[in-house]
């Protein structure tokens, strides 16, 4: 359809049905030919008002779609058809791991890659928009949705976020086969909830907020995503789903978004909860007035935009750009030619996780395991002259698939005892205890069952089992379900019956390798001195098993990096490597005396931002630069000579920092500019360069305007964030 045909069908269109296209609602609602059959949660909606809605929540599958577009279209007064969106958050059916996960692989290729199959799966499944990237910048490990954000770092997050948007969106012809919409969120500023506590209001300044927290929605909105969604919080006391400014001042003008922007889920009527709305009616109206495009499934748009334009409370201009809007967004994906987009049976039957897709989940996988200790334990041996026991609640675990996977499906999953199996078909295998911790909940407030008689029977199996064997693989973690929206913890401890197990079977046979799994940092320390080798592999995915067995076993080697600081304890949160200097520094050690940091805790983390081993050693040459001094419009070339000393061929990543010596208000301790990895054999050196440009120093200065300021600058480049590997160089 041409632009101007839109135009012509929203003449036809009553207010009624304008609205309409305004409102989402879940895709239960719809099962049964237009009518609701579902639960409606706290939606109030009519047989009449059902029939006209824009949108649908939710994975229906490509029959089901098919039978809801065509008895929907065939109702509705101009046959529009629906937008159905998903929360295509690490795949559909093959599942990738989570993106915290992703974040440690450093990895903008492969991201796009999984990104790329996910969308070609769901595209077969229907689904026409995920509600992926999630690009909240995230520093606090007690909130639970830090599992779906790439990490602490703006420059990362931006990288990967952008190659999210190209693995959905390809080249941002939404017509081809394949590509889906991309929607970034949650804008603005989720990942900063107080506390850590989910749902919970942000303050940040707005130089912080600017250039922290903006740069990573700006990158994927600058690589062409067509949706963004509105954040569940408030910033700086404004919930964003009714603030004029963040939406349509930064969003729209200042960073040139023109696609639709949808609320989260029931966000505006939420905003009476938060004190700004008196009811429904008054929540609609500020989120018309912010420019949100599509009331996720709250009462406020079906219920009162229409009376609001009627009684001349809200302009009919409003509400014909947001249409507008999405209308465009059903032409570009070809709906109106066809509806059902690329869905079809046959080729869900093609796709879901076909061979293609699952070797790239395992090779993935694999390059997203942090390695953060190994005392010449690993890799194993694959020789039945060394007994192993794999002993934990995650050994024969089939949820290894983080919080947003829908439809789950356990039975797809690759679980660490078939991995391991395929490796060494005599191992051994005991659960040891209860995956959750004994009273505790979880995110939905479930509680483990505990039997007494029969935790005291798989101890024992694995106290036996550490007497036989010559190594120890504990597969321990939090479960999925302690992580995810409304997953905030206060503790982020390994529960304690397994921490026990861990120190009971310690006594028994040292040579333990910890094979942790988690949606968050964790509080590590203890765990790291209880075992010789531990190895993080977040929530695996799919492949999860056969990943976690070629890192164990040597036949992958580890490259992934920490995307998050891990702390020391939880005391220290917010904790994160690119923090302001003060006018009291510390060293690395506690703050004895009047200087800055805790009495009774390091100000440093347990494993820094960046950091990540591999089984072979990388040695770097110092830091040189093309030039000591650099105008405006000139580049400086920063390289090293990258070493590999070890025994195997392996992965670095290299990372570049930079520190502005002095500012006219206070600059990062050093800051991720760059990354790049490079394979070299032993023995083997490369060099590895990268540019410096004038762009990247630039910062909002002392009047808030973002510019570069003369005078010294510090370049690291090595291993991690605390590399002290540095030259220097002036901007004249
Ligand atoms: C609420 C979540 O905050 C958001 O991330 C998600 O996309 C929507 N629900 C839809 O499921």
């Amino acid at each position: 359809m041409k632009i101007a045909d839109i135009q012509k069908l929203m003449n036809e269109m009553s207010l009624e049905e304008k609205v309409g296209q305004m409102v989402q609602i879940p895709a239960n609602m719809l099962t049964d030919g237009g009518l609701i059959t579902g639960p409606t949660d706290s939606i109030e909606m009519n047989e009449e008002t059902v029939s006209l809605v824009g949108s649908i929540l939710g994975k229906t599958g490509a029959a089901d779609l098919r039978k809801i577009q065509n008895d929907f279209m065939e109702k509705h007064p101009h046959h529009i058809p629906l937008l159905l969106m998903h929360d295509v958050i690490n795949g559909l059916e093959t599942i990738f791991p989570i993106p915290l996960a992703q974040g440690c692989t450093f990895s903008p290729e492969l991201v796009e890659a999984a990104s790329r199959a996910s969308a070609k799966e769901a595209a077969a499944a229907g689904v026409h928009v995920t509600f992926s990237p999630m690009l909240d910048l995230v520093r606090d490990a007690r909130w639970g949705r830090v599992m779906e954000s790439t990490g602490e770092d703006p420059w990362l997050n931006g990288e990967l976020g952008r190659a999210m948007v190209r693995g959905y969106q390809g080249d941002n012809d939404l017509l081809k086969e394949g590509n889906i919409a991309g929607c970034v969120k949650h804008f603005a500023g989720y990942g900063a909830p107080e506390g850590g506590r989910d749902y919970d209001n942000v303050e940040l300044s707005e130089r912080t907020f600017r250039e922290d927290y903006l740069p990573a929605y700006q990158a994927a909105v600058e690589e062409g995503c067509v949706m963004v969604m509105t954040s569940f919080n408030s910033l700086n006391r404004i919930p964003s789903s009714g603030n004029q400014w963040l939406m349509r001042k930064i969003l729209r003008e200042e960073m040139g978004f023109d696609g639709v922007l949808i609320s989260d889920y029931s966000a505006v009527d939420e905003m009476i909860n938060h004190g700004i709305a008196e009811d429904s009616r008054a929540a609609a109206k500020l989120a018309i007035l912010a420019g949100v495009d599509i009331d996720m499934v709250s009462n406020a748009y079906v219920k009162y935009l229409a009376e609001l334009v009627r009684q001349g409370e809200v302009e009919e201009r409003l509400i014909d750009e947001a249409v507008f809007r999405i209308l465009k967004l059903k032409n570009d994906l070809g709906l109106f030619e066809n509806p059902y987009k690329d869905g079809s049976v046959e080729k869900e039957a093609a796709l879901f996780c076909c061979e293609e897709h699952r070797s790239l989940a395992r090779k993935f996988a694999a390059a997203s395991f942090v390695l953060i200790k190994n005392d010449e334990i690993l890799p194993l041996q694959k020789e039945a002259t060394e007994t192993i026991a794999f002993i934990g609640p995650f050994v024969d675990n089939k949820e290894l698939y983080g919080s947003w996977s829908f439809p789950q499906k356990p039975d797809n999953t690759v679980t660490i005892m078939a991995g391991a199996k395929q490796k060494k078909a005599e191992m051994l295998y005991a659960p040891g205890c209860y995956i959750q911790d004994r009273g505790k909940c979880n995110r939905y407030g479930q509680k483990q069952e505990y039997d007494d008689a029969e935790e005291a029977r798989i101890l024992a199996e694995a106290i036996d089992l550490a007497k036989k064997a010559d190594k120890l693989v504990l597969c321990l973690g939090e479960p999925r379900d302690y992580t995810g929206e409304g997953g905030s913890k206060a503790s982020i401890k390994l529960p304690e019956n397994q921490f026990q197990l861990l120190k009971t079977l310690q006594q028994i046979n040292p040579n333990i390798v910890t094979v942790l799994f988690s949606g968050r940092p964790l509080e590590v320390q203890e765990i790291t001195e209880l075992s010789k080798a531990v190895l993080m592999v977040w929530m695996p995915g799919t492949e999860g098993g056969n990943a976690v067995a070629d890192i164990l076993f040597g036949d992958a080697v580890p490259e992934g990096r920490l995307s998050m600081s891990l702390p020391r304890s939880v005391g220290q949160l917010p904790i994160y490597y690119n923090k302001f200097r003060t006018g009291r520094p510390n060293g690395p050690g506690n703050a004895v005396g009047f200087i800055n940091g805790y009495i009774d805790e390091y100000t440093t983390p347990l494993y820094p931002f960046g950091y990540g081993l591999t089984y072979t050693d990388f040695t770097y040459s110092e830091v040189t630069l093309s030039k000591k001094e650099m105008t405006k419009d000139d580049r400086i070339l920063a390289s090293v000579q990258v070493t590999n000393a070890g025994g195997c061929t392996a992965t670095e990543t290299v990372q570049l920092y930079m520190q502005d010596v002095k500012g006219s208000v206070i600059r990062p301790i050093r800051s991720l500019k760059g990354a790049k990895k490079i394979t070299l054999a032993p023995e083997e050196t490369g060099e590895v360069t990268f540019e410096i440009t004038e762009e990247m120093l630039r910062f909002y200065d002392i009047n808030m305007n973002f510019v570069s300021e003369p005078g010294l600058f510090n370049v690291f480049i090595g291993h991690d964030s605390d590399t002290q590997n540095m030259a220097e160089f002036l901007l004249v």
